[in-house]
């Protein structure tokens, strides 16, 4: 196994961190704002707005990540693909909301533990891209579609082009729906009768109705059980609001820097346009600026891991990233395509757990699993998606790891985008309702048939 970094070479790396320390490393995946001038200027304008989240709850997300670290409580982190400009209403935020709180329920009850709710949410609007030019639809090549916090999603040339103004009005959208976020969580739309009851109405309504039934019946016994002893629902502040947390990929590092301020009661800095950040896939460079940028942030970081990630890989981003060893700072989430996982994962659970990273392990089975049907959708399945979930969970329990979360990409709209699920949508039907930004993202009705299926799986394992 390789020597681990020595402590004076981690305690140098953080004496030489700032907010900007990322600026002389090599930042992959940004756009070319131009130099006239108004990116400095729309950076500007970023230091000088009030923060969307406190250091306080980003340091108490922390803690209950340390939870789901030591096998003592789920992750669900959940949100759309790429937020939009353009689809900003209460309606589409309470939907969302609405489907996050019933996969939330059904889990809680699957895996008899809490359940940390994480929405990719408020922030969460930009994308990575694997090649820099994708096809228009009349067979032309336009520059890839990088979230409107860069440019417009139009397939023409005007719309591409970066318009920094844009992460401003990003800040913007993202303060008035964690707005409404806070106002429903905490307002009694998260009502733990009233999840149950919507709930029920997708057991009555699905095609799979009678196998969701035995769970679903069970937890009604357990809330008729609560009720019986006395707890009133209503009453009682744990089972009528819910905390939801914000997450983004930390791609923009202008804007991530400039929502970055020192906690008044820590001295330490947080990276205040979520309460969690993560870095992709295609940013995680050991020597690259993400990295570095969020070397020094006090949030909780996620890390996301493809196949073609080595154990040593593993091994120096924790410690690079939690070179103190805190509980619930660093999840490393797995998205290894359907089939992939037992050849990639094992090895990098192994690597973490016998070096005592205290890491949280989540499992996202929606980005190895994309591809494109004959008529040029991209899409997933839904058989795939559940797949990758059944083999992270098998590969944590031979390694003896917590399969500590999933992290998933939906929304509460009635899409057409992802294949199959209990409504067997076809290739035929993708046509009907698509309409996402970048990847195809589960319905409302499919994320609940995952959940009940998730629930089930967690069960099982619980029992065996
Ligand atoms: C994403 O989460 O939207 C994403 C692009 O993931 P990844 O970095 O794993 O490809
Ligand atoms: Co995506």
């Amino acid at each position: 196994m390789r020597s681990t970094p020595t402590l004076k070479a981690v305690a140098t790396v953080r004496d030489t961190w700032s907010p900007s320390s990322w600026r002389s490393f090599e930042a992959l995946q940004q756009p070319d704002w131009g130099d006239d001038g108004r990116l400095e200027e729309a950076f500007a304008r970023l230091k000088t707005l009030p923060p969307l989240v406190f250091a306080g709850e980003a340091r108490q997300l922390q803690a209950s990540l340390g939870k789901v670290a030591e096998g003592k409580a789920f992750l669900l982190q959940a949100g759309d693909c790429a937020e939009s400009f353009h689809d900003f209403s209460a309606v589409a935020i309470r939907e969302r909301l609405k489907i996050l709180l019933q996969m939330a329920a059904v889990l809680t009850y699957g895996a008899a533990l809490p359940v940390l709710k994480v929405g990719r949410i408020a922030g969460q609007f930009t994308k990575p891209r694997s090649s820099p030019w994708e096809d228009a639809p009349d067979g032309t090549q336009l520059p890839s579609f990088r979230g409107h916090m860069v440019h417009d999603d139009p397939p023409t040339f005007e719309a591409r082009v970066p318009d920094p103004d844009r992460m401003v009005q990003g800040y913007h959208q993202s303060t008035a729906t964690l707005n409404l976020v806070r106002a429903f969580t905490k307002g009694g739309f998260a009502d733990l009768n009233q999840v149950h009851a919507w709930n029920q109405a997708f057991v009555a309504s699905s095609s799979q109705g009678r196998r969701y039934e035995v769970m679903a019946s069970e937890i009604e016994r357990a809330l008729a059980f609560m009720a019986a002893c006395g707890v009133d629902v209503a009453s009682t502040p744990q089972l009528h609001q819910v905390d939801v947390y914000t997450s983004h990929e930390g791609l923009l590092l202008p804007y991530e820097e400039g929502l970055t301020r020192r906690d008044s009661i820590t001295g330490d800095w947080y990276d205040c346009s979520a309460h969690m950040l993560w870095i992709g896939e295609r940013t995680r460079e050991l020597d690259g600026a993400h990295v570095e940028f969020f070397s020094g942030v006090h949030n909780p970081i996620g890390v996301k891991l493809g196949p073609t990630t080595t154990p040593d890989q593993a091994l120096e981003l924790a410690e690079r990233l939690n070179p103190e060893r805190i509980p619930g700072r660093l999840t490393f989430v797995a998205r290894m395509g359907a089939g992939r996982v037992q050849a990639a994962l094992p090895a990098l659970l192994r690597a973490v757990t016998d070096s005592g990273h205290p890491v949280v392990w989540a499992c996202d089975p929606m980005h190895g699993n994309g591809f494109k049907t004959t008529s040029g959708r991209k899409t997933r399945d839904f058989d795939q998606i559940m797949l990758e979930i059944e083999e992270f969970f098998a590969a944590c329990r031979s390694e003896g790891t917590w399969p500590g979360g999933v992290h998933l990409e939906y929304t509460g709209d009635d899409v057409t985008e992802c294949l199959g699920g209990s409504e067997h949508i076809s290739e035929e039907q993708l046509d009907t309702r698509y309409e996402t930004l970048c990847d195809p993202r589960l319905n409302g009705r499919q994320s609940l048939d995952l959940a009940f299926r998730l629930a089930e799986l967690m069960r099982r394992d619980t029992l065996s």
